[in-house]
């Protein structure tokens, strides 16, 4: 088949370096996958890269504590991705990895070319270096105390607790990771890109190039007017490709990972005896590369620096779909904090469909933010998914099978009715279409679900469970199969599930998208089964992953109320009152801004007796709760000491009503 167009896709690579959690999954790997999903049924050229991106001076410090080689550390990895991204329904046309001999070799030509053609300069530049180790430190191996609000065990390059990045030398007391003797500064020479030799370049590939998403060539513009900083692209650490002619230095991480982007296309074009310049150096080739935010300035001004440095007509990307971070419960995720949930923790309770499907219901085309809600995840996958797209299917194949023994019925003449909803659905297929192209893929996605309520609503009216008719089935069962493909891209899983109930040969996402509402099932046409594809989310599931979070989301809940501080309401109250309700419940009388009954959590911690006549700190202005049958208005504070609650008290000669400030 001649295709049209030729499209490489690519999606950021991972690092191999441990878990990612959802928010990598609905920036970047998703929203890859549904465009070359989408742009394969749809018959264009496609090659879908992607490859873990294996140096760096994390992955050697992770390795070495691991007390693995570096190489052994990045395989496992590397592994790990292969089989989870499977298991996501990622189908790249190869999965490589950027410590690979393809992307060694053009890693070095690269640097060659541009430094040729006049774009990397030699300069001294001083960094620590420990004797004890003899080697020089890079910025990860040196910790310290933060000069600006003095935490302590600081890495050397940026504060975790007050966000200030440092210039080298900088931080306070700095120690060795390795021995914690203190380094020295020492001279050595380093290679760096003129970045802003390029800028007028690429300001202008800015400028021109109309698909670039709008809202970040904004803040990218914003930094090519502040100035570009020309770029360290060397390191000294004894793991990456050694740069030339160094015996201690390797490229930054980042000069050798985008160009894992070309050389993974070389691995699978000699694979499949294609010609990787096709898709790289052609005017023909349109090239995509999803990314999230944080890596906008690679993507947005080193990469196409880079492939303008070496001249040689490498073809510059044609967008870059930039998507921003994911919240969970409206807080960040954090690792450490142990606020995360990890793509293999969702798949032990759902299937992979249920996350592709709500990830893609709260992406839009837009670098903003988005929230990770599980009650709204089991809302959107009930009644959006199952009780639309799913109980439609269920019924079609139904009534087929019980009313005409699994056989398509021959339909008589088309009536208005039948007509017009064919015409509907294909005038949708077509705005679907249209949005896909702009990788609107949320906007995409809901209109797919309108064309399933378009159908729906053709079939109540017809009601076949009462008229048998076979227009109304015969028509249903084909546009349900048009549906099938228009949903592949999206949830492939449960769509090629559907298609073999259906009894089709293949499976969806193989389909011509443009010819997926032809009338193609004829009659007599024998269908497999109709068992539902579907199974409704459980409060009892959900709970499941609720546990993952474990107490931080349990204590969240009981503090959503508490949303905003600023609206709080604080007094000094005096305890009046005290009687056990149970061991860990007290029920409390309080005078503050006037006697509130209070049941407070701290009977482990406290006897009634003592807490008589204290002054403590409550909140007066919670909606009343009842807890343990009792009504409690107000909500007294503890706080923790050393794995105790106490609670906060306050100095006996203030007033009852005090407001606290
Ligand atoms: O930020 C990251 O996770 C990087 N590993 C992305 C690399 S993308 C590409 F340029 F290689
Ligand atoms: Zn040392």
């Amino acid at each position: 088949m001649k295709r049209e167009r030729r499209i490489l896709i690519t999606a950021a690579l991972p690092y191999a370096n441990g878990k990612y959690h959802l928010g990598h999954a609905r920036s970047t790997y998703l929203p890859a996958d549904i465009f070359a999903r989408f742009q394969k049924l749809n018959k264009a050229d496609v090659a879908y890269i992607c490859a873990t991106d294996e140096h760096g001076t994390p992955i050697l410090l992770n390795a070495e504590k691991d007390r693995k080689k570096p190489e052994e550390y990045v395989k496992y990895w590397h592994n790990y991705f292969d089989k989870l991204f499977k298991e996501f329904g990622l189908i790249y046309d190869i999965f490589y990895r950027t410590h690979s001999k393809e992307n060694k070799k053009l890693t070095i030509e690269f640097f060659n070319k541009a430094k040729k053609n006049g774009y990397i300069y030699e300069q001294e530049i001083e960094q620590y270096y420990c004797e004890k180790d003899k080697k020089f430190l890079p910025d990860r191996y040196v910790t310290g105390k933060c000069p600006y609000c003095n935490a302590e065990d600081q890495y050397s390059d940026y504060c975790e607790d007050c966000g200030k990045a440092f210039m080298s030398g900088e931080i306070l007391n700095p120690k060795c990771r390795l021995c914690k003797a203190k380094p020295v500064m020492r001279k050595s020479m380093h290679y760096f890109f003129t970045l802003n030799a390029l800028k007028k370049e690429i300001s202008n590939y800015l400028q021109f190039n109309e698909y670039l998403q709008k809202d970040v060539k904004n803040y990218v513009k914003q930094w090519i007017k502040q100035g570009l900083k020309d770029w360290d692209i060397t390191r000294n650490l004894e793991w990456g490709f050694k740069v030339p002619g160094k015996k201690e230095q390797v490229f930054y991480v980042w000069w050798d990972a985008p160009i894992g982007y070309i050389s993974s296309t070389i691995k699978w074009a000699k694979q499949t005896k294609k010609n990787w310049e096709d898709y790289w150096k052609s005017k023909k080739t349109e090239i995509y590369h999803f990314i999230g935010k944080d890596i906008v300035y690679h993507h947005y001004l080193f990469w196409p620096a880079m492939l303008m440095s070496v001249k040689d007509k490498y073809t510059l990307p044609k967008m870059i779909p930039t998507r921003g971070y994911l919240n969970l419960e409206g807080r960040k995720f954090s690792k450490s904090r142990n606020w995360s949930i990890t793509l293999e923790d969702f798949f032990k309770v759902f299937p992979a469909d249920y996350l592709r499907f709500y990830l893609t219901m709260i992406t839009p085309q837009a670098s903003s933010d988005a929230n990770f809600s599980l009650n709204e995840f089991k809302k959107r996958i009930n009644d959006d998914l199952i009780a639309n797209f799913g109980n439609l299917s269920r019924r079609a194949l139904y009534f087929i099978e019980k009313f005409f023994d699994k056989k398509v019925p021959k339909p008589t003449e088309l009536d208005a009715k039948d007509k017009g909803v064919i015409t509907d659905v294909k005038k949708q297929h077509e705005k679907i279409t249209k949005l896909l192209e702009e990788v609107r893929l949320m906007k995409a996605l809901q209109e797919v679900l309108k064309c399933s309520s378009i159908i729906n609503t053709y079939f109540q009216e017809k009601e076949p469970w009462k008229t048998k008719n076979p227009n109304c089935l015969y028509v249903t069962l084909n546009l349900i199969k048009g549906l099938c493909i228009e949903l592949s891209p999206f949830i492939p899983f449960s769509t090629n599930e559907l298609w073999k109930s259906i009894g089709l040969k293949g499976k969806a996402e193989e389909q011509d998208w443009s010819k997926a509402f032809e009338l193609s099932i004829k009659a007599g046409h024998e269908i497999k089964s109709s068992k539902p594809l579907y199974k409704l989310v459980s409060d009892e599931e959900i709970k499941k992953l609720k546990r993952v979070l474990g107490k931080n989301l349990e204590l969240k809940e009981e503090l959503v109320e508490l949303k905003n501080f600023k609206k709080i309401k604080l007094r000094i109250g005096s305890i009046q009152r005290a009687e056990r309700i149970n061991d860990k419940l007290l029920k409390l009388k309080v005078l503050a801004d006037r006697e509130r009954i209070m049941i407070a959590g701290i009977g482990e911690q406290y006897n009634p007796k003592e807490l008589l006549g204290k002054k403590v700190v409550v909140i007066i202005n919670l909606k009343p709760k009842v807890i343990a049958g009792i009504k409690s208005e107000g909500m007294v504070l503890a706080a923790e000491k050393k794995g105790r609650i106490v609670l906060l008290t306050t100095m006996k000669d203030i007033t009852e009503n005090a407001v606290v400030l």
